[in-house]
C-alpha cells in the first residue's frame, strides 16, 4: 500500500519499484534454443518449454548473479514423462565453471519423478542427491529455491530444505563464490540416462511434453554488472541465512524419508575414497 501511494506521488519509484518487482519473463530472460518452442505468454507472466522428437528448448536469464536467493515455481511434465528432463539451475561459463542443479527426472504415468540435484565446482560436479517429492510436481505449480550466498547453498521445494552445501573452503573443499551465474532452464530428452537408467525410453507418441514456469524471483540477488557485483549485504536476509533448527528437522525428514541417492554413501563409485566434503557430514554435505 505504501509502495502504491509513492507510485502515485512519483513516477520515478514507481518504475522503479514496480519494474523490479515483477516477474516478466520477456524482461528477465532470453529464450536460447529450441525454435519456438519455448513460449512467453500471459504478458510475460507464464513460460512453457516444449519438447518433440525434434527438439527440446531452453531459456537463460539476462542478469548474471553473484549470491543470491532463486525462486521458480515449476508445473512439470503430465502424464508419460518418462525419459524426459526439465531443468532449472545457476551456471556460470567455461571449463572451470560453476553450477547449482535441479533436474527433474520424468516417468511413466503414476511413477514418481526424480528430483536430482547436483554441484559443481571448478567444472566439477560428480555430487549428486536424488529425492522423491511428497506431491504430484504435475498436477500444480510448486516453489523451487536455489539459496546462495557465501557460507552455504541451500536447496529448497515450497521452503522445505531438501539439500544443504555449506562452504567447506577452509577445508580444502572448493566453494562457489567468485564466477557468476546465470538462471537457466530447459527441458529435453534424456532418455539415455533419466528413467530408472534409461530403462525406459521416451514415448514420443506423447509428444509435444510440456513444463510451465511462473513466479521466478530474484528477491534482489547480487548482480553482476560491468564486472563487478551489486552487492551489499546490509538489506538481504537471504545473505547471511543459514538453516535454523526447525529447519534442521524438515531436512532431516525430508533425507530420512525422501531421499533416493546419495553420492556420499555410494563408496563403489569412489574407489579413491569418499569426497572430502562427504567426510565432514554425511547427511547433509
Ligand atoms: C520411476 O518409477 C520407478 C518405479 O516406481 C522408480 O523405481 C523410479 O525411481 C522412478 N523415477 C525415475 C526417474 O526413474
Ligand atoms: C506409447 O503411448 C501410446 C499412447 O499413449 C500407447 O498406445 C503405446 O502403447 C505406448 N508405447 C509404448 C512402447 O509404451
Ligand atoms: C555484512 O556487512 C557488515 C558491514 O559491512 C559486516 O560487518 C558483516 O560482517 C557482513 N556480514 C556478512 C555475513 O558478510
Ligand atoms: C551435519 O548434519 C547434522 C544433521 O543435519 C547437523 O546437525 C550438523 O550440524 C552437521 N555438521 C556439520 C559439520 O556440518
Amino acid at each position: 500500500m505504501a509502495s502504491l501511494v509513492l507510485c502515485l506521488v512519483s513516477f520515478a519509484f514507481c518504475f522503479l519499484h514496480y519494474s523490479l518487482a515483477s516477474n516478466n519473463f520477456n524482461q528477465d530472460f532470453d529464450v536460447t534454443w529450441g525454435d519456438g518452442r519455448a513460449k512467453v505468454l500471459n504478458n510475460g507472466k507464464l513460460l512453457t518449454l516444449s519438447l518433440d522428437k525434434v527438439s527440446g528448448s531452453g531459456v537463460k536469464s539476462k542478469k548474471e548473479y553473484l549470491f543470491g536467493r532463486i525462486d521458480m515455481q515449476l508445473k512439470l511434465v503430465r502424464g508419460n514423462s518418462a525419459g524426459t528432463v526439465t531443468t532449472y539451475y545457476l551456471s556460470s561459463q567455461g571449463s572451470t565453471h560453476d553450477e547449482i542443479d535441479f533436474e527433474f527426472l520424468g516417468n511413466l504415468s503414476g511413477d514418481p519423478y526424480i528430483v536430482h540435484t547436483n554441484v559443481y565446482t571448478q567444472g566439477k560436479g560428480d555430487k549428486e542427491q536424488q529425492f522423491y517429492l511428497w506431491f504430484d510436481p504435475t498436477a500444480d505449480f510448486h516453489t523451487y529455491s536455489i539459496l546462495w550466498n557465501p557460507q552455504t547453498i541451500i536447496f529448497y521445494v515450497d521452503s522445505t530444505p531438501i539439500r544443504v552445501f555449506k562452504n567447506m573452503k577452509s577445508s580444502g573443499v572448493p566453494y562457489p563464490n567468485n564466477q557468476p551465474m546465470r538462471v537457466y532452464a530447459s527441458l529435453w530428452n534424456a532418455d539415455d540416462w533419466a528413467t530408472r537408467g534409461g530403462l525406459i525410453k521416451t514415448n514420443w507418441s506423447n509428444a509435444p511434453f510440456i513444463a510451465s514456469f511462473r513466479n521466478f524471483k530474484d528477491n534482489n540477488a547480487c548482480i553482476w554488472e560491468f564486472r563487478k557485483s551489486s552487492c551489499t549485504n546490509s538489506t538481504k536476509s537471504w545473505f547471511s541465512q543459514e538453516l535454523d533448527s526447525t529447519s534442521q528437522a524438515r531436512l532431516q525428514w525430508v533425507q530420512k524419508n525422501y531421499m533416493v541417492y546419495n553420492y556420499c554413501n555410494d563408496i563403489n563409485r569412489f574407489p579413491q575414497g569418499i569426497p572430502l566434503e562427504c567426510t565432514f557430514n554425511s547427511t547433509t554435505s
